[in-house]
């Protein structure tokens, strides 16, 4: 059995230094590797993902994250990209990792996505430039994703976006915003690969729990939505969710 801590949408900035740490002491005991699906940061900026790095890195395990679409907001996510790194937490995009966890090989394939929309009411590839952009970055990412999923042989496979697969886990959120949560190309990326549990955040409204049209369990594991520092997932078991009641809130 792999055990994968997951959370997105911490939004580090000073303010928020500390307040996850003592939950995050905690981890190594409870899961072999922390995921973390994107928004680490509310701006973007250096000194922000400076922060993320010191509240998020050091903690005895591996630590694997997606940007999200706030850690674009200052346009500096290479260097963003880069303060993470130098601080041995492994940023994916459009790539896979493979963890060495138990004898296992678990799979982790990310990228942060982005909108569209899902089947029935999703942008089409039509029209004007400026929406032909708009779904090709959706299916660039998709295909980058996919690519990304199928470039590993491993025991137990994981998918990490920021944006959301599939509609079922933003119920709660205000069906006119859908389209810029998530897109169904992501959750036929995920389906085209033996992905066994599929992790997004940016939902702050949304649900926890869905699943691809393939039958791939999706967690959306966005902060507000779990309330905790971090959920427990299990792979190469029956159960894919714990009920670890023992975490501190944050
Ligand atoms: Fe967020």
């Amino acid at each position: 059995m792999i055990r994968i801590a997951a959370v997105g949408d911490v939004h580090v900035d000073k303010d928020v230094v500390g307040r996850y740490r003592p939950a995050l002491e905690e981890l190594p005991d409870r899961a072999d590797a922390l995921l973390i699906a994107g928004d680490l940061t509310r701006h973007g900026t250096v000194d922000e993902a400076k922060c993320f790095a010191t509240e998020f890195g050091g903690l005895g395990v591996p630590v694997v994250v997606v940007l999200g679409n706030h850690d674009h907001q200052s346009d500096q996510q290479d260097d963003v990209t880069r303060v993470l790194t130098d601080s041995g937490i492994t940023v994916l995009e459009g790539q896979a990792t493979v963890l060495e966890l138990h004898g296992h090989r678990l799979g982790i394939a990310g990228t942060k996505g982005f909108g569209g929309g899902f089947k029935g009411a999703c942008a089409s590839n039509f029209g004007e430039r400026e929406m032909k952009d708009f779904v090709g970055t959706a299916e660039r990412y998709a295909d980058a994703l996919r690519d990304a999923l199928r470039s590993v042989e491993v025991d137990a496979l994981v998918a990490l976006t920021h944006y959301a697969p599939v509609p079922e886990t933003l119920a709660g959120e205000p069906l006119e915003i859908f389209a810029f949560l998530g897109c169904y190309q992501l959750g036929q990326a995920i389906d085209d690969a033996p992905t066994a549990l599929a992790l997004h955040g940016h939902a702050h409204h949304g649900s926890e729990r869905g699943r691809t049209p393939g039958g791939v369990p999706v967690r959306n594991v966005a902060h507000p939505v779990i309330k905790q520092a971090y959920n427990v997932y299990q792979l190469l078991t029956d159960v894919v969710d714990t009920k670890d009641t023992q975490l501190a809130n944050v």
